[in-house]
């Protein structure tokens, strides 16, 4: 997790680097801080809390310098507090670094520092990386640094300034992403692409074990051992406001309302009449023949994308499909071979357990499909095809507009899947290509139609401390997604059942006024739902239905929301939606920050 920045050029670095560490606190936003280098001196300006009081105190300070590097922490080892916080310096104050990742053996190698007379002033496995590039010195930082990642195990990007060679940046990267924006006579480190699209659209995404030594002349590439590295410029189609707030509240409300074009380009060029199309999925129906089974392992909300994922590919393609959460799979001795094909879905495509199963897949000889949304990111470039997510850069920690687009994808999928081995017939596929393409207008009008109501029930639901998601089918599968939405922003305790299940225990928790909200567009158990509904209605539960337009046979409900009709199997894309606007809207009512959710981060670059 953490956020890196770094920037060397002809320009004052202090902004440019606070500005890109805002665009990166999705990553972490505990502490923060920045080294500039300045007329022979480093000046280092670090801070407990948001980005917000490092800029009030590099506005206060006003450091200079036009080259430095910045860091916005998610504490792992050591509390947030402002020695823990980064960039950290050696001993003898020559070397900063900045961090991204954990160093696994730092209690040993700290021990061996200490030994020798090092000083450590922080809790942080990071402080051993400058106090071994101190020891590691002997006149040539880019060696010292070579020197030092051999001694290193675990995942790092990290950037490296130094008092004794100030013309330069060192950066290296291991398991955690790191990129560099080639500006004109600058450049800018980065974790991910929004914190320097605003200087650059070129870029060069560095793979592991390759290290960059940058100065004002220009980029160096190699591998850690040494050798050189010819790198294509990438080249990034985001335009810069697509990364900023665009006059909404909070990201997320934005990221909600951004989904109906996030759909549109995640179908873009993908669909044709009958059938769809993916530029880097090939599987022929030999092919396909030889899969008796699909895996399909995520975490978080990119884990429920899949359980609706499994539903799509079971229905329309006749594949067993299991679904993983990936901590999990990678450690349990999966039943994966070459009989298998993994799907690996993830949003910011560095995840480390869906990268560590993906891993583990693979070696064990499944051939592994990626939907993911970051281009360039390690789960993309491992899995053997991609399909891109096309959301644009989601900055919200709750996700939103990756999650609907994950949805997309598995739902095209399972169209492809199945055309492919035969099993959809023109007209159906036909059908449920129209369906898809209709999606994105139909998000756009819940949205507009059913804000008022739910801003009204965020009212009544943010007063309780326990909520119920219920459904069955896909339905149950949104609801998953759903509760989860709530519980992370609006801190509620919130769980999500098959509506069935309800009688096996957790009916037992239902009182008075207790928010419960039934997802059930389903027909061919909506018979079966409505009994649940009316046995939480006989407890006193405050039921909101999630139903399609003209829905007659659910009846009872304190708040009803509708959602216009499409092919049953496609509800999800539509389903969410208003469970997305309802946790927005209690966390507002309840004065959250919605986009900094307590205790969590964006990108889980960490076990
Ligand atoms: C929840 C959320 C997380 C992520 C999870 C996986 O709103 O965003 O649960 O879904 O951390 O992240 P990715 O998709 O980047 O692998």
């Amino acid at each position: 997790m953490c956020g890196i920045v770094g920037y060397i050029g002809e320009q004052e670095a202090t902004p440019i680097l606070v500005e890109g560490l805002k665009k990166l606190e999705y990553r972490g936003y505990d502490s923060a801080g920045v080294a500039l280098y300045n007329d022979g001196n480093m000046d280092i300006f670090k801070i407990v809390g948001k980005l917000e009081n490092l800029e009030g105190l590099t506005d206060k300070e006003k450091p200079k310098g036009t080259i430095g590097i910045g860091h916005t922490r998610w504490a792992t080892h050591g509390k947030p507090s402002t020695p823990n916080s980064h960039p950290h310096t050696s001993t003898n104050g020559k070397f900063t670094v900045v961090h991204n990742g954990i160093i696994e053996n730092y209690m040993q190698l700290k021990e061996e520092l200490k030994a020798k007379g090092y000083e450590f002033k922080s809790e942080t496995d990071t402080e051993v990386v400058p106090n071994l590039i101190q020891d590691n010195y002997d006149g040539d930082l880019e060696e010292a640094v070579r020197k030092t990642i051999e001694m290193l195990k675990g995942a790092y990007a990290l950037v490296v300034l130094s008092t004794e060679e100030p013309e330069k940046l060192v950066t290296v990267r291991e398991d955690s992403p790191l990129i560099i924006g080639l500006g004109e006579g600058e450049y800018f480190v980065a974790s991910d692409i929004p914190a320097i699209l605003k200087h650059t659209d070129e870029v060069y995404i560095l793979d592991d074990g390759e290290m960059a030594v940058i100065t004002r002349n220009g980029v160096e590439l190699s591998t850690v051992t040494g050798n050189n590295v010819d790198k294509d410029v990438f080249k990034v189609d985001w335009d810069p406001g697509m990364a900023e707030k665009g006059g909404f509240d909070h990201f997320m409300l934005k990221e909600i309302h951004e989904q109906p074009e996030a759909l549109r380009r995640s179908i873009a060029g993908r669909l044709n009449g009958d059938s769809v199309h993916f530029d880097n999925v090939n599987l022929t129906a030999k092919e396909l023949e030889k899969y008796n089974k699909v895996y399909i392992i995520a975490c978080g909300t990119a884990y429920y994308s899949g359980v609706v994922g499994k539903y799509a590919i079971e229905k329309l393609a006749r594949i067993p499909v299991e679904v993983d959460v990936a901590s999990e799979f990678r450690y349990r001795e999966p039943l994966v071979d070459e009989k298998t094909l993994v799907i690996a879905v993830s949003q910011s495509g560095e995840t480390a357990d869906t990268l560590a199963s993906l891993r583990e897949a693979r070696d064990r000889g499944a051939h592994v499909i990626a939907i993911c949304n970051t281009v360039g990111s390690s789960i993309a470039r491992e899995a053997d095809d991609i399909i891109y997510l096309n959301a644009g850069p989601e900055i919200a920690v709750a996700s939103t507009k990756a999650y609907i687009t994950m949805l997309m994808c598995f739902y095209m999928l399972s169209i492809y899947l199945g055309k492919t081995k035969g099993l959809l017939e023109d007209d159906d596929s036909k059908k449920l290509i129209s369906d898809l393409k209709r999606l994105p207008e139909q998000v756009e009008d819940i949205i507009e139609n059913s804000t008022g109501t739910i801003k009204d029930l965020a009212k009544e639901y943010a007063k309780y401390e326990d909520a119920f998601y219920i459904g069955r089918l896909i339905d149950y599968a949104v609801a998953l997604e759903g509760q989860l939405k709530l519980k992370e922003i609006s801190y509620i305790h919130a769980e999500a059942y098959p509506a069935g299940e309800l009688k096996h225990g957790p009916l037992a928790l239902i009182e008075e006024g207790i928010p419960v909200v039934a997802v059930a567009t389903q027909r061919s158990v909506i018979d079966k739902t409505l009994s649940n509904v009316k046995e939480v209605k006989a407890r006193g539960g405050a039921v909101t239905g999630v139903v399609f337009e003209g829905e007659e046979d659910i009846e009872d409900l304190d708040y009803r929301i509708e959602i216009p009709g499409t092919s049953e199997i496609l509800s999800a894309i539509l389903a969410v939606v208003p469970l997305q606007l309802l946790s927005y809207y209690v966390a507002v009512q309840r004065g959250y920050d919605v986009d900094q959710p307590r205790n969590l981060a964006k990108s889980v670059t960490v076990e």
